[in-house]
């Protein structure tokens, strides 16, 4: 009963994912909507079309969604009765997106459903984007109910990025375009928002007469494997930092939005993003180190090195690790540093970020009660979702004084339970309820854009190449000497 109570908030809706059979629809899409329907989300009226080039029919693609649910959900999360539910929601139609005739498949699809909610989801290559929004156009298929979808990589530089949204704005207003940033669904990253925004505490100390500096680090174990074509291209600065790391940088920076509606919100990522200084020229070797991963072991496994996964006789500049060290130019942060730093085949998979607090002005203790270490306040994304604040303690006895660093844990597993929704349910969710507040505008994206367009230019000039690192390392030893330099250190071991 309270299950369908949730169902009755939706409304009906018709969402046509470009690329159904693809790798994103496989692995994130089609299990993240089969959640919703499992929790009950979804109205009874809720249509999944997927459209893609050559045929198959709708029995056949029901069992390619089957494989793929029950191979992507955690054991017990598929059962039999979702999976009815589910399956019967499922169709597919045969379009090839470049070709304007083939939309009549579409459009009869679609019949009769004007007034209903309709979502086109395009989980293609970026080139296709133009195409398909004008051939939907050009079938008539765009309402005033419809939103387009767009999956990263959304251009390679500013210039893509404008030509993408020419494209398809001939088509869609920005009120109807919703560009995934699939970080900003993440449970831990809303989180952020609460934690800043529904409690006193923080907000008074959020600045730089009590900061000292903030370290973002998203970690990854894994490696470019199959995904080589498209990551060579693109390397960690355009993958990671201009999408997922300067999301995380606006909303631990931004100023308090006056709402939490959509462009309340999104109004002061932007002017965060507008704040960043520019890294260009000389200043890109002191301010930002490229890594890429040679051969290594995790967690006592051996990898192969970048290029041998590809082809062994590959030579690539393309970097899979990159830290920076960016500062904001406003009243707020003005002199507190910013260390972001991600890389693929690293140790662990460890994305958080940090905030550490001056140290106290003046030091009361003796030098025999150990050092003081200044209060970080350590927000984990992922894995062990929570937040932990460090600070000191004195240890127990009746001795003499000692001082230790000890953790105030809270860890969102242990506090809530159950399962913690995966990002793609949660903007899912808010694509179908027509809510933008979770995905980036054009002139956020541009921003981002023109801030890494001026690092790639600065590497290219000054000929700064990736540093070798060994797979299940920190990356090059220069990333610790970027942040070693100005007398700080990566934030690695929590005291337990
Ligand atoms: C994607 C990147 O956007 O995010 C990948 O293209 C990366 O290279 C992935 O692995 C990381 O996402 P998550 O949710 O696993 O941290």
């Amino acid at each position: 009963m309270q299950q369908g109570k949730a169902a009755l908030m939706m409304q009906p809706f018709d969402m046509v994912v470009f690329g159904g059979r693809g790798d994103l629809a496989k692995r994130k899409l089609l299990p993240a909507l089969y959640h919703l329907d499992h929790e009950n989300r979804l109205p009874q009226d809720g249509r999944i079309i997927a459209v893609s080039r050559g045929s198959m029919s709708r029995d056949d693609y029901r069992e390619l969604v089957r494989e793929a649910c029950a191979t992507e959900l955690p054991t017990g999360q598929f059962d039999d009765e979702t999976w009815q539910r589910f399956s019967a929601r499922l169709d597919y139609v045969e379009v090839d997106a470049t070709e304007a005739p083939a939309f009549g498949a579409l459009r009869d699809a679609l019949a009769g459903r004007d007034a209903t909610v309709r979502c086109f989801y395009l989980a293609t290559a970026p080139e296709l984007f133009g195409p398909i929004a004008s051939n939907l156009a050009g079938a008539g298929l765009v309402t005033p109910v419809t939103r387009l979808v767009l999956e990263k990589p959304l251009g390679k530089d500013l210039a893509s990025a404008k030509a993408i949204n020419a494209a398809i704005g001939a088509s869609f207003s920005e009120q109807q375009i919703f560009r995934i940033d699939h970080y900003l669904g993440k449970e831990t990253v809303q989180n952020l928002m609460v934690l800043r925004f529904a409690n006193g505490l923080f907000e008074p100390l959020w600045n730089r007469t009590f900061v000292d500096h903030v370290q973002i680090t998203v970690a990854e174990t894994v490696g470019v494997g199959g995904r080589w074509s498209y990551y060579d291209q693109a390397g960690a600065l355009r993958d990671m930092v201009q999408n997922h790391m300067l999301q995380l940088l606006c909303l631990t920076a931004m100023e308090p939005p006056i709402t939490l509606d959509d462009d309340a919100v999104r109004d002061e990522k932007l002017k965060v993003l507008k704040s960043l200084a520019p890294i260009a020229g000389s200043d890109a070797a002191q301010l930002t180190v490229r890594g890429q991963y040679r051969a290594g072991a995790i967690d006592g496994q051996p990898v192969p090195g970048y290029l041998e996964e590809f082809d062994a006789g590959a030579a690539s500049d393309t970097e899979t690790f990159v830290a920076v060290k960016a500062g904001i130019e406003n009243w707020r942060w003005a002199g507190v540093p910013f260390y972001l730093r991600t890389g693929k085949r690293l140790p662990s998979r460890a994305s958080e970020i940090v905030v550490q607090f001056r140290t106290p002005p003046h030091d009361l203790y003796p030098e025999s009660a150990g050092a003081i270490h200044p209060n970080r306040l350590v927000m984990r994304l992922q894995p062990d979702e929570g937040i932990r604040l460090l600070m000191m303690s004195k240890q127990r006895g009746p001795g003499e004084m000692k001082l230790r660093q000890t953790a105030l844990d809270l860890s969102f597993n242990e506090t809530f339970g159950g399962r913690s929704p995966g990002a793609y349910e949660r903007l899912l969710l808010d694509v179908i309820r027509g809510r933008p507040t979770l995905f980036m505008r054009v002139d956020e994206l541009q921003a981002a854009w023109r801030w890494t367009d001026q690092i790639v230019a600065a590497w290219n000039q000054q000929g700064i190449v990736p540093r070798s690192y060994t797979s299940g390392s920190w990356g090059p030893s220069a990333a610790v000497a970027l942040i070693e330099r100005d007398g700080r250190t990566w934030h690695e071991d929590d005291p337990s």
